[in-house]
């Protein structure tokens, strides 16, 4: 399969927090569990760089505002590699190819009759960077997101014909029950489009906004921001005429928080139907991380910087823990102390200590080498057959955005395995030279589990699956098919006890 994954490209009005990384890691996680599975894939992120909120920011930075987006798009770029995320394209929507085929997209959709000149008044929210009908305000009239009250705006402008294509959008939803998901956000579209659909407005006079992408049919206004925006997902992947862009847009699939479903749900495959090209293939929408009830946001200021938590926790703990506490599609709390939890309990005392006794065995009992095993007894069966479930649901999972549910399979055989080793002590068999066989039958056991945890962690903890992977040692170019199967360990090859993997950390150290 083809697979070309996107987060939303963020806007450079404020430096990368935790909600932003959650969606790059989920992004980057997704990639990798795709390409172990032996797809294809394309992954893109970037940065958003026009419009009125842009302009003030650099404005209260006191810095020239194209400065001032080089600065904080790099702050981007620089963030991701902290945490592992790798992106096989990074845009910038000032980018001269990117701003060339929003404007070839305008003069066309405009020739074809799906642009008009009309007067507008409406309330515009300057978060939102977007017009909120009445029925989206908080009852004291405020932007829900942004909790303030949205500005009278009367002026002159161009705008697409969305509502031309509602119809044709609530048939394609229906058509397709997977082409947004989690299922209450497609429902949550399929509500909003029970109304008629206004007509999107998609220009700002220059008096008002200059940074932006000028009409290419009339000077006087530059492009609305989210038009100009949601055309990254196709401009970065080199339409019309880059020679991979056929292949990656049949698999597209976007990536996003629940405060954008409505430009990517409702605009973004209209201004698409539009264009003549069909729509992304999935999108899919998860939830908000909060910190006191509250969601983690520049604009309240309550936000926890990528940099560093990774500096205090590694990049590895930190990726779990956004994927393993948050259930994809509901939000989830953040605080230090739940990562601290995450990383003493799961990772240093589940995971971790099953690696270092399982290895320091091999190395002590078997020579530093896989052992040939004898016959396989019932638990020894038992532990196998859990592991070899496991690769499969984890792969369900993955593939379904389950992350959670895919790491607490993962965890029920890590506990497992703990438990093997307690009931069957190796040490104790190790006293006994009649039990050699038995023994070599258990750390080859212990070490087939290994193999398998470490296969099934790739995606999620790389930096650490990389160690785990060098240890025992693993085929890194073996993919998820190959390693569902049991006894894939050749016996005589060298294990190498590695470093600790998470060792503790005490809470304010
Ligand atoms: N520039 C637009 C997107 C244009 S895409 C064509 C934008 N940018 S943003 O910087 O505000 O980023 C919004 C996205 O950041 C969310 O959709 C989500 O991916 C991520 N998050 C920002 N805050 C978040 C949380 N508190 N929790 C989870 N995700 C969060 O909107």
């Amino acid at each position: 399969m083809t697979l070309y994954i996107s987060t939303p490209i963020f806007y450079v009005n404020a430096q990368p927090h935790l909600g932003h990384a959650y969606t790059a890691v989920v992004a980057d996680t997704i990639c990798r569990f795709a390409r172990l599975d032996g797809d294809q894939v394309f992954f893109q992120t970037g940065t958003d760089e026009h419009g009125d909120k842009i302009v003030q920011a650099a404005q209260a930075a006191g810095v020239e505002v194209g400065d001032y987006v080089a600065q904080i798009s790099a702050m981007f770029r620089e963030t991701w590699p902290l945490l592992e995320v790798a992106p096989d394209n990074f845009i910038r929507t000032t980018d001269p190819a990117h701003m060339a085929t929003v404007q070839a997209i305008l003069q066309r959709v405009y020739d074809n009759g799906d642009i008009y000149f009309s007067d507008y008044s409406g309330l515009y929210c300057k978060g939102c960077e977007r017009f909120l009908t009445e029925k989206e305000l908080t009852e004291g009239g405020l932007c829900p997101d942004h909790l303030t009250p949205p500005e009278a705006v009367t002026e002159q402008n161009y705008f697409f014909k969305m509502s031309r294509y509602q119809q044709w959008l609530i048939d394609h939803i229906q058509a397709n029950p997977d082409f947004i998901q989690p299922e209450r956000y497609r429902n949550e579209v399929l509500s909003f489009l029970s109304e008629p659909l206004e007509d999107l407005c998609i220009s700002r006079p220059v008096s008002r906004l200059s940074w932006g992408i000028p009409l290419p049919f009339d000077q006087r206004f530059v492009t609305y921001v989210w038009f100009d925006a949601l055309i990254n997902y196709i401009s970065g992947i080199g339409y019309p005429d880059g020679p991979d862009f056929g292949r990656w847009w049949a698999g597209a699939e976007h990536l996003i928080a629940k405060d954008i479903l409505k430009p990517h749900a409702i605009f973004w495959p209209t201004m698409l139907k539009a264009m003549g090209l069909p729509p992304y293939r999935r999108l899919h929408v998860h939830g908000y991380w909060n910190i006191n009830e509250t969601k983690m946001s520049k604009s309240i200021g309550n936000v926890v910087r990528p940099g560093e938590m990774v500096a205090e926790f590694g990049a590895d703990t930190v990726r779990y823990f956004l994927l393993r506490e948050m259930s994809f599609g509901l939000d989830s709390s953040y605080s230090p102390e739940a990562v601290l939890a995450r990383r003493n309990s799961d990772l240093a005392n589940d995971l971790g200590n099953l690696f270092s006794r399982s290895l320091t065995m091999v190395k002590n009992f078997a020579a530093a080498q896989v052992p040939t095993p004898g016959p396989l007894s019932a638990e020894d069966q038992e532990l196998a057959d859990a592991c070899l479930k496991m690769l499969a649901d984890y792969r369900d999972k993955m593939r379904e955005m389950a992350f959670r549910q895919a790491l607490e399979r993962v965890w029920e055989v890590i506990g497992r395995a703990n438990r093997y080793i307690v009931t069957n002590a190796p040490w104790e068999l190790a006293k006994d030279p009649a039990q050699a066989e038995r023994l070599r039958t258990v750390l080859h056991t212990l070490l087939e589990t290994l193999r398998c945890l470490t296969c099934a962690l790739q995606p999620i903890m790389p930096g650490a699956a990389a160690k785990m992977a060098a240890a025992l040692p693993l085929d890194p170019a073996a993919g998820l098919a190959a390693h569902q199967a049991w006894g894939v360990l050749p016996p005589g090859a060298p294990v190498n006890l590695g470093e600790n993997l998470f060792p503790r950390i005490k809470k304010g150290q």
